[in-house]
């Protein structure tokens, strides 16, 4: 392991794997140990593949390594280039004891892993996240899967991969509003259940958005520490993992309305955290100064604060009505308590849920 590294685990049994964190990772943590076979796939994309591919096969010495590059974008995250994975390892001949390597943001990780998940009934697969929003949050728990026209990654699976490496460095190319994207999912962590970190946030948000190496490194770690206990408790959403979506909902409804792409994912879920706190206090949970608070936390993030232009009451209804969190038609949403304690609810009055969506949308 390098010197400027330091490592988590996600425990979960016999599928249980380390998170490596550091500086200088790409091309130099051996990751071969991971590889049960003699081959591996990197999945990248366009915008990754001169940056960094070359780099990461220096990650598995003594392996064949192989790749397939994707067009870049959320829009492609469908079945159709999910196939291209599918050709390349089947072209390549590559057999069950394959590994496939997540090269990219969510968008690649969510994909890869989905891959892996489903070639040849299942294989193993790692991440290396890119982006300061998978970093923290997708490419840890399991989560894979592709969106549908009508739904948000509504096709997938849950498959584990067997080792996460963050190269913090990375994120130095990274743009300014991906960036943000990622903070709203570091913000995510101290809302639904640290305080003192949601406290740590406002004190450093600005050298945050400013790329602060050591302080981006221990907002990160922090955030996985977070991920992995949740997910170490429920790894399959039975109950706690479910306030991990926090603003998902909100969210999720604006990328469908949007078309997947136009808005981040971290955009819209920062959005959606607001509108859920907005509600939270609507339901006597928690003050208007907290919602004070969260929001101008997400502005100073430089994160968007209402949905976009056009966008209706209506439209939310119909979109969150598909929610994965809905049980037998009951639309369940995660709400704060208290700052830094969420909880995942149908019983939310529908007056104040209409009530948040009015002052939301103009
Ligand atoms: P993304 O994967 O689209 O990456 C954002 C953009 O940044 C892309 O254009 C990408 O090519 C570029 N990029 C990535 N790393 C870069 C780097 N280091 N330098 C320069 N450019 C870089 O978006 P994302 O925000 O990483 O991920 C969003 C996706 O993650 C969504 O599809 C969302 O549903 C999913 N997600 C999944 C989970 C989960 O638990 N599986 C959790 C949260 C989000
Ligand atoms: N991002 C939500 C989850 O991993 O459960």
């Amino acid at each position: 392991m390098s010197e400027s590294s330091r490592e988590l685990h996600v425990d979960l049994g016999d599928r249980s794997y380390p998170i490596i964190i550091g500086q200088g990772l790409l091309g130099r943590q051996d990751l071969s140990v991971f590889v049960p076979g003699e081959r591996v796939l990197i999945v990248t994309n366009e915008t990754l593949a001169p940056l960094y591919l070359d780099r990461v096969a220096g990650n598995f010495p003594g392996k064949q390594v192989d790749h397939v590059i994707l067009p870049d974008g959320e829009r492609f995250k469908n079945w159709e280039t999910l196939n291209l994975v599918f050709d390349a390892l089947l072209e390549q001949r590559h057999t069950r004891k394959t590994t496939l390597v997540a090269l990219g943001g969510g968008v690649i990780g969510d994909m890869t892993g989905f891959a892996a998940a489903s070639y040849q009934r299942g294989v193993n697969f790692i991440q290396i996240p890119t982006t300061l929003l998978s970093q923290v949050d997708s490419s840890v728990g399991g989560k894979t899967g592709i969106n549908h026209p009508r739904g948000k990654n509504m096709i997938g699976a849950f498959h584990q991969p067997q080792a996460v490496m963050i190269d913090t460095d990375t994120l130095s190319t990274l743009p300014e509003n991906e960036l943000a994207a990622g903070l709203a999912e570091v913000i995510k962590y101290g809302l639904i259940r640290d305080i003192e970190f949601l406290e740590w946030l406002e004190r450093t948000i600005d050298r945050l958005n400013g790329k602060d190496d050591e302080l981006l490194a221990e907002a990160i770690y922090r955030s996985c520490e977070c991920k992995a206990d949740v997910v170490a408790v429920d790894e399959r959403e039975g109950g706690l993992r479910a306030i991990l979506n926090l603003g998902h909902t909100f969210g999720h409804a604006i990328e469908t309305h949007t078309g997947y792409g136009s808005w981040l994912h971290g955009e819209a879920v920062g959005t959606g955290m607001l509108m859920a706190a907005d509600l939270s206090m609507r339901s006597g949970y928690i003050t208007a100064d907290d919602v004070a608070r969260t929001r101008q936390l997400l502005e100073r993030a430089k994160l968007p604060l209402i949905p976009p232009s056009g966008m209706t009451p209506d439209h939310f209804m119909e979109l969150m009505a598909v929610d994965k969190k809905n049980v037998d038609g009951a639309l369940r949403l995660v709400l704060l308590e208290s700052l830094g304690e969420a909880v995942v609810t149908s019983s939310f009055r529908t007056e104040n849920l209409h009530e948040t969506l009015a002052h939301f949308c103009h």
